[in-house]
């Protein structure tokens, strides 16, 4: 067991433990009827607050970088989902999916462990049986919030301390904003069960998938290499204060995403073949 097998993480209120790489941190509450109810996702409906503007001035071009294949991962991911039943026992909303809201720790540790749910999420949103509706509203505020605070805190720290560039900096942005019109399109989906939803999945999927490699490689290993521990700590904190603040906000709804979209349209995030 490694060291990080003994670390403790929040969720909510709740201090969880995670047991290595086979945590499961998605929990299900069970109501006084019975019913299952969401537990700690904090998703409530209330007004939507426009995302933050970009911090950086401008893009010169948004032209893309030619890609490389997907790494592939031999870990195992942190989280399953350990309760639910087939859609087709009971039309009610079945479950809630938690999202994990850490407040501290090594950012790099954080960021991963985001990732390794996106994973999970993803999993989850192509299994017939799962509880599809309330995975893509936690993928969709998990990934959001994820993304923006990456944009916000850690993109620009690392840039100032050298550990990325320029470019690093910004195609990491231009990637965030592909996967965020993937998932545009798939909350905008009216079903789970059709090909469209599949689709939609799928080419999420593929967006998230590269990206998450990417900056595992080429931004998370300099942040590794280049920077302090206190460094690494400090960003940690603010990089999950922002987090839980959007999360809060409902950042995952579909009001919330389109202005993102459009943020990123404007800021020539987006190349034409995205925007279809
Ligand atoms: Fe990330
Ligand atoms: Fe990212």
């Amino acid at each position: 067991m490694n060291a990080a097998a003994h670390k403790v993480r929040s969720v909510g209120e709740q201090p969880l433990p995670l047991s290595g790489e086979k945590g499961a941190l998605l929990l299900f509450d069970v109501g006084q009827a019975g019913v299952l109810e969401p537990a700690h996702l904090n998703l409530t409906r209330t007004a939507v607050d426009d995302p933050p503007p970009r911090a950086k001035a401008s893009h010169p071009s948004s032209s893309h970088s030619s890609r490389t294949a997907c790494p592939r991962y031999g870990r195992r991911a942190t989280v399953r989902r350990v309760a639910g039943r087939p859609p087709h026992r009971d039309s009610r909303p079945m479950t809630a999916v938690t999202i994990p809201r850490p407040v501290a720790g090594d950012v790099v540790d954080l960021i991963l462990d985001d990732h390794r749910l996106f994973e999970q999420l993803l999993r989850d949103l192509r299994d017939a049986t799962a509880d599809r509706e309330g995975t893509r509203a936690a993928l969709s505020a998990a990934l959001i919030a994820h993304g923006e605070a990456e944009e916000q805190d850690v993109y620009p720290a690392l840039r100032r301390k050298d550990a990325i560039d320029k470019h690093e900096q910004e195609h990491g942005e231009e990637e965030h904003a592909e996967g965020n019109q993937a998932l545009l399109d798939l909350l905008e989906c009216k079903g789970t069960d059709t090909q469209k939803f599949d689709d939609a999945v799928e080419k999420l999927s593929e967006a998230l998938m590269h990206h998450i490699g990417e900056e595992e490689q080429t931004i998370l290993n300099p942040a590794r290499t280049e920077v302090s521990e206190k460094v690494r700590q400090d960003l940690g904190t603010a990089w999950a204060s922002r987090r839980n603040a959007l999360l809060d906000q409902d950042c995952g709804s579909i009001e919330f995403v389109k202005k993102v979209v459009a943020r990123a349209e404007k800021d020539g995030l987006l190349s034409s073949d995205d925007e279809s």
